[in-house]
């Protein structure tokens, strides 16, 4: 295997469990595949990135990561076309952000050699685990945890970096509703809601749950300041279509600047579609649902890749959006995804070869 991490260790598995795999009912993220990376940082330095069979680890308990959250992750998603070549999409950002979420947490940042020579060796090593067809995706997993012991309250100076993969149809089965946040808060200015840190998923656990409980499977949530603007959904960024126009809120400190994201702005603004990227009121949002010109929102992200939203809850009052023939959703879905899987040109280099 060719590698220019000139000493990536590899220690491949002796029997496959992919055999035992039901490739037709898998619930998102419950499987992983045969192989793990694993790199460790000690002593100011990181190691040499080793792929190891996938194995449970062990750690001290009171490594920090499990006290103070000191944890930071990535999505990304591998393809596999008509002609059995595996693909990425655009793993370039997800390099950069990792390592914006790294030094956010205090975490050293990854080598960027490091990370595409033992993605790579990961990926083909796991080929079989790619299945072609529309829908069949890797969900690849990169993260890092902070492994040093002791329980002091300061940034750990031992980590573990490491790229699990796990094979996965789609996030969301069926339609989604959201409840647009009105008292909790994802994230504040200046802190870290631009970061993929564990924790920024955990505070959503909570009020998430209870808006289940209403019916609806995700929340918007507002600005912390007064929850009168419209942020980011718990695993998406948001848009909006009113009338012709496509709507979604700038990044900042609190918004994740998803990869899914900038491709959709990037393919509407190709084919002529106005977009607008700008604060977002709920009331807009009202104003348009009561003058018929709300015609979509969707989500964007790695794992939900763009998924409508028929409805949404605020202040107690549920709200349902029109069903509109050739939705923005579907065509920037289609057209991902035609990238994606290598059916289409790759005008914009999104494409990487694995
Ligand atoms: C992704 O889209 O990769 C995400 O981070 C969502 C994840 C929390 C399932």
């Amino acid at each position: 295997m060719d590698t220019s991490v000139k000493n990536l260790i590899v220690e491949k598995i002796k029997s496959s469990k992919i055999g035992q795999v039901d490739f037709d009912n898998l619930p998102f993220g419950d499987v992983f595949t045969d192989h793990m990376m694993v790199c460790d940082y000690k002593n100011g330095s990181w190691g040499t990135p080793k792929i190891i069979p996938y194995q449970p680890l062990t750690l001290d308990p009171s490594a920090r990561v499990f006290h103070y959250g000191q944890a930071v992750f990535e999505g990304m998603k591998a393809y596999k076309d008509d002609k059995g070549q595996a693909w990425l999409f655009r793993p370039d950002e997800n390099f950069r952000r990792i390592n914006k979420s790294c030094v956010r947490l205090a975490i050293p940042e990854f080598p960027e050699e490091y990370f595409f020579d033992s993605l790579k060796t990961l990926l083909r090593l796991d080929v079989e685990w790619i299945k072609p067809g529309e829908g069949n995706t890797l969900y690849v997993r990169p993260f890092v945890i902070a492994t040093q012991p002791g329980v002091i309250a300061a940034p750990s100076e031992e980590y573990k970096f490491m790229i699990i993969c796990s094979p996965a149809k789609s996030y969301y089965g069926g339609e989604v509703r959201v409840k647009i946040a009105e008292k909790f808060s994802r994230a504040a200015d200046g802190g870290f809601g631009f970061a993929k840190a564990a924790g920024n998923y955990a505070g959503q656990f909570y009020p998430t749950k209870l808006a289940k409980e209403e019916g609806f499977q995700q929340i918007v949530w507002t600005d912390s300041s007064t929850h009168e603007y419209i942020e980011e959904a718990g695993t998406m960024n948001v848009f909006v279509r009113i009338g012709d126009k496509l709507l979604t809120c700038p990044t900042s400190d609190r918004i994740l600047d998803g990869v899914t994201r900038k491709s959709v702005i990037a393919l509407a603004r190709d084919q002529g579609i106005e977009v607008e990227i700008r604060p977002i009121k709920v009331a807009e949002l009202l104003d348009a649902t009561k003058n018929n010109t709300l015609k979509e929102m969707f989500g964007s992200g790695t794992a939900a890749v763009i998924n409508p939203i028929q409805g949404f809850g605020y202040k107690g009052d549920k709200y349902e959006l029109p069903k509109v023939e050739n939705s923005y959703a579907s065509r920037f879905k289609k057209q991902l995804t035609d990238i994606q899987y290598n059916r289409s040109e790759d005008k914009y280099g999104w494409r990487y070869k694995i």
